[in-house]
């Protein structure tokens, strides 16, 4: 049974519903096990028992949030080496996949041994606080489908 941990920053909503989304496509692949952390409840020292981990931040400023930087920053620290990751963020249409695009960047640069299986998923909102635009949703059931199939 391959382990995936979900890991996001939320402050409207609108990332942790498409964290869920996400969860509920893996949920639909036999053979994986999800569990689902908001950032600031995580544990680091638990994260080695998972084999793939995904991390969702909304877009501020252009980038991922500072707690999702200083967190990703972290598990450079730890040994995941043969681990699988993935990124999310939610952003204006303008902004479409610049934050999961630096923090890929991140990623491939501070946390070695973490391999990206899958470029990361970005879904547009309408305003702040949402709503999610028409016809995003389902496609973070489909990406959390995907990513479960690749890690199994
Ligand atoms: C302080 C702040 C700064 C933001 N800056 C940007 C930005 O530069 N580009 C962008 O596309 N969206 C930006 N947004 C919009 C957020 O990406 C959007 O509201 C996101 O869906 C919020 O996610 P949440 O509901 O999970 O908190 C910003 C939102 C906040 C609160």
């Amino acid at each position: 049974m391959a382990k995936v941990i979900v890991v996001y920053e939320s402050k409207h909503g609108n990332t942790k519903l498409v964290a869920d989304k996400i969860i509920e496509g893996m949920r639909e692949v036999s053979g994986i096990e999800t569990a689902l952390s908001e950032l600031k409840e995580v544990d680091l020292d638990r994260l080695t028992e998972y084999d793939a981990i995904l991390v969702g931040s909304p877009n501020h400023w252009g980038r991922a949030t500072r707690n999702t930087r200083v967190f990703i920053d972290e598990l450079g620290n730890l040994n995941l080496k043969g681990k699988l990751a993935t990124v999310f963020d939610t952003c204006f249409s303008s902004d479409f996949e610049k934050a999961v695009k630096k923090m890929e960047k991140q990623i491939s640069e501070k946390v070695t041994g973490l391999k990206l299986v899958a470029p990361g998923l970005s879904i547009r909102v309408k305003g702040i606080k949402g709503p999610i635009i028409e016809g995003e949703l389902p496609k973070c059931k489909e990406f959390g489908a995907k990513i479960a199939a690749q890690i199994k």
